[in-house]
């Protein structure tokens, strides 16, 4: 698990901050006349100096001191975070990254009001994630020493750092198991590493092997494991409140360990970074991490993974195969490279047997996707405009972009098979919605949300929220959408 720094309340004056460097976040130069601040604005002459700069503390502009007199702290970082309260976590992870190239060790940030505690501090600790586990050499330039102190000054809640924690927790779980390669992170790793959390926390765990699979009608699910020497999984824990349960919310993910297509075998350009196909079942771990910390009150929550490696071997499944899935209707298989669809139709048939109020699951689903709404934007599908509205509140309080996108009737027929009840893909346009469509085929309840993350969920360079790798996407939009029921 990827080191998180540890976070310190302090109490003292910012001017006596003992640190590397100290990090102080401003909506604009106004605030410099705050008595907080007015020592360091009078040391570090930031009103001459940010005039010759160009510093108006837009979002994300940053102004380093170094060497500044009369202060315990050898680098003052001054942050932009513009006045519109927007991309507030971003803002402070380009902080987070000059602090790591200067290498600080311990650093002091100013939190300038107790309702910004959780934005800042997230995007700080989000910044300063670096994925080392396979490093010999733990500091080199690509790889800068890790952050190993954060001392919080000003005004930071206590309850509010003790939820952002939790919240980084279970992000830093996320992009960890994204990131961790395909040799390592398989279906019975991937489970392995769910029931270490379920006994984290306290919660109970069930994993399904590819015998129980085979042997019970997941054939969707299996059909798309067994060509490759790991195995499948259905990995299913369950959080229960003490006290009474007034809703149950079940959380659904993909978790394609490596998506080679299949015999519809992925090019060049395309297979490269396919063992983060496993982005929505990180962002439902990450998610049971922050539950299992929080405990909240009064809902039950279920969080279930269909995993599998998408391969190609002599006992892989073939295009023009007919399968039956779990919830007992039929599919041709056109492509083998629409496998996320297939293994999450049978989570779902099988986690609507517990009779929970409200379904989401989250999916790496396609490419056209991301052609749809770009590398940072989600799309959201949901039949329950109530939940639509929540789960778009949710994201944008945690500055991820997520979008509604229609799951037009007209489309549903580009599924009909001539010689089963379906066929796993749609026509070439349009094939985010027609993935969707496929899914609610096999939902029977009022309120079913999807995610396609097919963009936000792995970043190829670092982004504005996260290095680059597995992002860790959702993970906070989901757990402060089941915070809120
Ligand atoms: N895992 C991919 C989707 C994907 C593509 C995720 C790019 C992230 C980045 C999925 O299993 C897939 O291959 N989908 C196909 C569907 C098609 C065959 C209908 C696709 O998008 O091309
Ligand atoms: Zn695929
Ligand atoms: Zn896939």
């Amino acid at each position: 698990m990827t080191h998180l720094a540890e976070v310190t309340i302090r109490t003292q004056d910012l001017d006596q901050a003992h640190a590397d460097l100290l990090v102080v976040p401003l909506h604009n130069l106004a605030e410099l006349e705050h008595d907080d601040l007015k020592q360091i604005a009078k040391k570090t002459r930031i009103d001459e100096v940010a005039q010759d700069e160009g510093f108006s503390a837009k979002k994300g502009q940053t102004l380093l001191f170094r060497g500044v007199k009369g202060l315990e702290a050898p680098r003052v970082l001054f942050v932009g975070l513009g006045e519109e309260n927007k991309h507030v976590r971003a803002s402070v992870v380009k902080a987070a990254r000059i602090a790591l190239d200067i290498r600080a060790k311990k650093v002091a940030l100013y939190i300038p009001t107790k309702e910004e505690t959780r934005l800042i501090v997230e995007g700080f600790l989000f910044g300063s994630y670096r994925f080392t586990r396979y490093k010999t050499v733990q500091d080199d330039a690509q790889n800068p020493a890790r952050i190993d102190d954060l001392d919080l000054y000003g005004h930071p809640c206590k309850g509010r750092v003790k939820t952002a924690l939790s919240f980084v927790t279970g992000i830093y779980l996320a992009r960890d198991l994204g990131n961790t390669p395909p040799n390592d992170l398989y279906p019975e790793t991937m489970a392995q590493a769910a029931v270490d959390l379920a006994k984290r926390h306290n919660m109970s765990h069930t994993v399904y092997d590819e015998k129980y699979l085979q042997d019970n009608g997941f054939n969707l699910l299996y059909a798309v494991g067994k060509g490759s020497q790991r195995q499948p999984r259905l990995i299913h824990l369950e959080y229960r409140p003490e006290g009474e349960v007034k809703r149950t919310i079940a959380l659904v993910g993909k978790g394609i360990t490596f998506d080679t297509g299949g015999y519809n075998i992925k090019t060049n350009g395309h297979i490269l970074n396919m063992h983060l196909d496993m982005g929505g079942a990180a962002a439902v771990l990450g998610a049971a991490e922050i539950i299992g910390r929080v405990k909240p009150e009064g809902i039950a929550v279920h969080f279930v993974i269909a995993s599998a490696e998408n391969s190609v071997s002599s006992k892989a499944y073939l295009p023009n195969d007919v399968l039956k899935g779990l919830g007992g209707k039929t599919v041709e298989i056109q492509n083998t490279d629409a496998e996320g669809r297939l293994v999450l139709a049978d989570a779902l048939t099988y986690i609507q047997r517990s009779k929970p109020d409200e379904i989401i699951d989250l999916a790496t689903l396609t490419g056209a996707c991301v052609v749809a709404l770009g590398d940072d934007t989600a799309a959201l599908y949901s039949n329950d405009d109530n939940m639509v509205k929540g789960l778009l509140h949710a994201a944008s309080e945690n500055e991820e972009s997520l979008w509604r996108m229609p799951l037009l009737e007209a489309m549903d027929s580009q599924l009909d098979s001539k010689i089963a009840d379906m066929r796993n893909i749609g026509d070439r346009m349009g094939g985010s919605i027609s993935a969707a469509l496929f899914l609610k085929r096999w939902v029977d309840l009022e309120s079913w949300a999807h995610f396609d993350i097919a963009g936000p969920a792995m970043a190829t360079k670092d982004s504005d929220l996260s290095s680059a790798g597995g992002t860790g996407y959702a993970v906070a939009t989901l757990a402060s959408y089941l915070l809120e029921k």
